[in-house]
């Protein structure tokens, strides 16, 4: 969602994939530490990983 954006009943959006591997991985993780989620954090390589996929909006949804 994050590098490519999300459009639903709430509007668009957009992705950032202008952001950088690190900072999304540490987004992720500030987001995770204030909704008080205790999982496996993000690094850097869980997003390069998924960069280069040229998802629409409208393709991205909740698991
Ligand atoms: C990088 C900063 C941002 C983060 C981390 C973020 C995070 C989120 C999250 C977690 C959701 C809920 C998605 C879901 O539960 O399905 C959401 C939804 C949404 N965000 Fe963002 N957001 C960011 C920036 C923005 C910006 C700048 C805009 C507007 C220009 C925006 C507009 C929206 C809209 C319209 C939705 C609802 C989409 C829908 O209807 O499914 N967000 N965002």
């Amino acid at each position: 969602m994050l590098l490519y954006g999300k459009r639903g009943e709430a509007g668009l959006m957009p992705g950032f994939p202008q952001l950088g591997d690190e900072e999304l991985a540490a987004l992720l993780n500030h987001l995770m530490a204030l909704l008080k989620v205790r999982a496996e954090p993000f690094n850097p390589e869980d997003i390069k990983r998924e960069r280069g996929q040229n998802l629409a909006p409208d393709r991205i949804q909740r698991p």
